[in-house]
C-alpha cells in the first residue's frame, strides 16, 4: 500500500510512524546480525518479507481477535445495530488508521476503549486488512428517495466525490460511505461538523461546517443510496 505523507497531517503521519516503526526495527536487527551495511535493494526487499510474514501469521489468529468486533460491528462487519458503522469493505488504510488514533486515546470510542488498548500494531493491521477485504453490502434501512435526491445535489456542490471517489466507496484514509448505515452516517456527520470527533480530518470539517441537521439527513440518505462494490 503506498502511503502519502503530505495528506492528513495527523493520521497519515501517526500511521506511517506506526508501520516505518516496525519496519525499522526489524532492519536494525537484521544489520545487526549480518554486521551492518545492507544494501538499498536488500533493505526494501526485507521491507516487504516482514510485512508479508506479520501479516500471515495475524491471519491465522483472524477469528478470535475480530470475533469481539463482530459482536458489535454484526457478521463480518455488516452491522445491523443502530449508530455502529459497518467495516466490510472500508479501505485497510482508513480502519487502521482510526484503529490507530482510538487506542492512542485521540479518537475516543467508549465502548471499544478496552479492547483497542491491548491490541498490537500488527493486530490492528490484520484486522483493517481483514474487514477491508471483505465485500460491502448496503445496509437495510430504508432509504427516502427524495431526501436523497436533495443529498445527491448537496454533495455535488460541496464536492464530497473528490475525496470519498464518486462511487463513495472512499479510499486511502478516506471511509466508504456507499451502504453505510444511515443512522451512523447521520450521526457521524453531526459529531464532524460540531467537532466532536478528536483528531478528524480538518479538510473534511470544512465540507460539512455549513451544513444544516435537515441537510445532514439528506447527504445521509443520498450517501446510504450508492452503492458500488469496490472489490
Ligand atoms: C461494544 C461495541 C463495540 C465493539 C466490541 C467494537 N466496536 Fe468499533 N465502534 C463501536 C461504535 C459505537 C463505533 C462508532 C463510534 C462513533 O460513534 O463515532 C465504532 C467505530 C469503529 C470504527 C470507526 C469506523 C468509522 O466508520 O468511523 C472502527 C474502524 C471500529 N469501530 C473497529 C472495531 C474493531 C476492529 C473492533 C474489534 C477489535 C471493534 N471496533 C469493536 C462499537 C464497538
Ligand atoms: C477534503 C476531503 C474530503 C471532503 C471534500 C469530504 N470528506 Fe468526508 N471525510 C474525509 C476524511 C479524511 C474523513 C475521515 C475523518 C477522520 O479523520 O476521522 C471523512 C469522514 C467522513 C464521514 C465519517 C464516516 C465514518 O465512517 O466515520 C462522513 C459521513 C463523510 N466524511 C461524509 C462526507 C460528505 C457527505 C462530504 C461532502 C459534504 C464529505 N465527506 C466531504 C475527507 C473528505
Amino acid at each position: 500500500m503506498l502511503i502519502d505523507c503530505r495528506r492528513n497531517a495527523l493520521g497519515y503521519r501517526t500511521a506511517f510512524a506506526l508501520r516505518a516503526s516496525r519496519i525499522a526495527r526489524a532492519i536494525r536487527l537484521v544489520e545487526r546480525r549480518s554486521g551492518g551495511g545492507l544494501r538499498a535493494a536488500l533493505r526494501a526487499a526485507l521491507c516487504t518479507v516482514v510485512l508479508g510474514a506479520a501479516l500471515q501469521a495475524n491471519a491465522a489468529d483472524m477469528t478470535a481477535i475480530s470475533a469481539p468486533c463482530q459482536g458489535c460491528h454484526g457478521e463480518q462487519g455488516h452491522s445491523v445495530i443502530a449508530n455502529i458503522p459497518s467495516l466490510a469493505g472500508q479501505p485497510e488504510f482508513f480502519i487502521m488508521n482510526q484503529l490507530f488514533l482510538m487506542r492512542e486515546g485521540v479518537r475516543r470510542v467508549e465502548p471499544m476503549k478496552a479492547l483497542v488498548a491491548g491490541l498490537s500494531d500488527d493486530d490492528l493491521q490484520a484486522l483493517a486488512k481483514y474487514f477491508s477485504s471483505v465485500p460491502p453490502k448496503p445496509s437495510d434501512e430504508v432509504i427516502d428517495p427524495e431526501l436523497a435526491k436533495r443529498g445527491a445535489a448537496l454533495a455535488n456542490r460541496a464536492r464530497c466525490a473528490s475525496c470519498h471517489l464518486p462511487s463513495l466507496a472512499g479510499q486511502e484514509q478516506m471511509p466508504r460511505l456507499a451502504g453505510q448505515r444511515i443512522d451512523y452516517l447521520r450521526h457521524a456527520l453531526t459529531d464532524l461538523r460540531d467537532s466532536q470527533r478528536p483528531g478528524a480530518d480538518s479538510n473534511m470539517i470544512a465540507a460539512i461546517g455549513a451544513a444544516s441537521d435537515a441537510d445532514i439527513d439528506a447527504l445521509a440518505h443520498y450517501a446510504a443510496s450508492v452503492f458500488a462494490a469496490t472489490h
